[in-house]
């Protein structure tokens, strides 16, 4: 294995320990996920589905999976098959222990979609596709496994997330340990060339107010999503950069909301 592929089985492995560690406080935490995932069910209620494989990517405790069932009365109450490479989540996950109970699978998303979601009727995922080390790249693989007529449903953060961690960090002078986020414009037309029609979009703006910026920082630790590409800050750099956090406090983000169809057979 090169040394690119360690690095890139690191972070991918270092993901799955931080989402374990916090998973049992997940779905108290994720209120900003839970948002999100009640939004794009609304804008799916009264869509038509195909037959055929049905996936929630980066399920977790399938927030998003709860949600469409509640409301898009096409899935007929069909749990969406959980995929998620992280177990503790998967475990509770309450769709694996229902009276249905959803097909699930352990499984890492860099390595593309298993052969079992070819020709899908949905694809969705809610904040795991900017985990992924290639999210364009692997965005462009999902639209390529839709049926004719099949619908990709997606919400990922994008670039313009984090302005006051990002401000904060170029004041004190300590790196900016955030993820780097796609660019909502590069999604969209990995999504266009793969031949599939916006049916609705968004790019929406949220807000976590916060006593100052750590305060902000532990909101993402506290569902697990802490985890960083660079090394952690010493804490003489967290302090500087407590210090130069814009006021008031907190944290924007920039999330990207898409709902699409692959164009149906004449
Ligand atoms: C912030 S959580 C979102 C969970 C859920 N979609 C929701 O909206 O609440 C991110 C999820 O992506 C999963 N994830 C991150 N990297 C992944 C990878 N490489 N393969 C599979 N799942 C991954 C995590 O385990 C976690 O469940």
């Amino acid at each position: 294995m090169n040394k690119a592929a360690i690095l890139t089985s690191d972070f991918s492995q270092r993901v799955r320990a931080g989402f374990a560690r916090r998973a049992a406080h997940y779905d108290s935490q994720a209120r900003l996920q839970q948002a999100v995932a009640w939004r794009l069910a609304h804008w799916c209620r009264d869509l038509p589905l195909l037959a055929g494989p049905v996936a929630d990517l980066g399920s977790g405790s399938g927030l998003l999976s709860r949600a469409l069932m509640r409301h898009w009365t096409a899935l007929a109450g069909q749990p969406p098959l959980q995929l998620d490479h992280c177990p503790s989540l998967l475990a509770l996950n309450p769709l694996l222990a229902s009276a249905l109970p959803a097909p699930q699978r352990l499984w890492d998303l860099n390595d593309g979609l298993p052969i079992e979601l070819a020709q899908a009727a949905l694809l969705a995922s809610s904040f795991a596709l900017h985990w992924l080390d290639d999210p364009v790249g692997q965005l462009a693989g999902w639209c390529d496994r839709l049926a004719p007529g099949g619908w990709l449903l997606l919400a990922v953060p994008t670039a313009g997330s984090f302005s006051q961690w990002r401000q904060a960090a170029t004041a004190a002078a300590v790196p900016c340990t955030a993820l780097d986020l796609p660019e909502a414009a590069a999604l969209l037309a990995a999504i266009g060339d793969r031949g599939l029609r916006p049916h609705r979009q968004d790019l929406l703006r949220f807000s976590q107010a916060g006593p100052d910026g750590l305060a902000s920082l532990r909101q993402l630790k506290a569902i697990g999503a802490g985890t960083s590409r660079q090394a952690p800050l010493s804490p003489g750099q967290w302090r500087r950069l407590r210090t130069h956090w814009p006021s008031p406090g907190g944290l924007s983000w920039e999330v990207l909301l898409v709902l699409a169809r692959s164009e149906p057979c004449a």
